[in-house]
């Protein structure tokens, strides 16, 4: 059994445009620039958007937090949108979600140029995705496509299954892996809170990607032996003999199921360093202009 070190690809990768931001620097081409919607105060999306801009210092981009109270208006929220979508100098442009119930996210994510969209939630990047047109990638698909590729699995031909069906991670993974390309030619099966059978489904699985959403759900019989196991799930659970009180644990029993399986990624350590890469990756194409010139 391998495991899978994303913390590590990750790292390469973040390098990679470091180095690259240096360059556009020394040749006068300004930096990347994220910028990043966050409104209300959920404690897990503040975490998620502090470490995104983390990243940005970190490879040298230029990152910007629009912060807002929950009762801002949807109105006040595509003008904000709007605004950003007008300035030249801002290349890419996230909302975190979830938003408060009366702010449609769906509208949003439309009002969001799509050239900037860097989050790859825009209908026609979604759509360039299943035509195989060059697009930005969901940051946590783009970080697991990358991850098979770096670990040389072979996917022509094997059963995928993938747990879970949401728009920015399940869905997405069942398209990319279902393409003709490599990685990709899977043959793939889309498990859902309705999916009947689903631990046996999951059994069947040469490759077995679990975004369910719930802590240790994938137990050893639910896997192949020889399988390779993705796990994006990333959950925080009580654990008092931390100092912290709390330890982090993913959608699969890591220790049963690591026995049996030819490659499995941690959590933390696996899935979630590409998502954040994903998304450096994703600005950076969109400071080039390599998808909308
Ligand atoms: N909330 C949870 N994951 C994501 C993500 O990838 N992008 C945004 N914008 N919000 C999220």
């Amino acid at each position: 059994m391998e495991i899978i070190d994303g913390k590590k690809v990750a790292s390469e990768l973040k390098l990679e445009l470091k180095k690259q931001v240096a360059e556009m620097i020394e040749n006068d081409i300004p930096a990347p620039h994220l910028a990043a919607i966050l409104v209300g105060d959920d404690p897990a999306s503040h975490t998620y958007v502090n470490s995104k801009e983390k990243d940005c210092r970190e490879v040298g981009f230029i990152s910007s937090l629009y912060k807002h109270p929950e009762k801002i208006t949807e109105r006040e929220l595509f003008e904000i949108i709007d605004y950003i979508n007008n300035d030249e100098e801002i290349d890419g442009l996230i909302v975190q979600l979830p938003l408060p119930k009366h702010i449609s996210e769906s509208k949003v994510i439309q009002r969001i140029n799509p050239a900037k969209d860097v989050d790859g939630f825009h209908p026609l990047n979604v759509g360039k995705m299943l035509k195989g047109l060059p697009t930005y990638l969901p940051a946590t698909p783009y970080g697991i496509m990358q991850l098979i590729e770096r670990y040389d699995i072979d996917t022509e031909g094997k059963n995928c299954v993938v747990l879970g069906r949401s728009d920015i991670v399940g869905t997405p993974m069942s398209i990319l892996l279902s393409r003709k390309t490599n990685p990709g030619n899977c043959t793939v099966t889309l498990c859902h809170s309705r999916t009947k059978d689903l631990k046996k489904i999951a059994a069947e699985a040469d490759i077995l990607i679990a975004a369910i959403g719930s802590p240790g759900f994938v137990t050893a019989d639910m896997v192949k032996k020889d399988a390779v196991v993705i796990d994006v799930g990333i959950h925080r659970v009580p654990a008092p003999e931390k100092a912290s009180g709390f330890k982090l644990v993913g959608d699969v029993q890591f220790a049963e199921v690591a026995k049996k399986c030819s490659y499995i990624t941690p959590v933390p350590g696996g899935v979630g360093p590409m998502t954040r890469a994903g998304l450096l990756q994703n600005t950076f194409i969109a400071a080039k202009k390599e998808i909308y010139s």
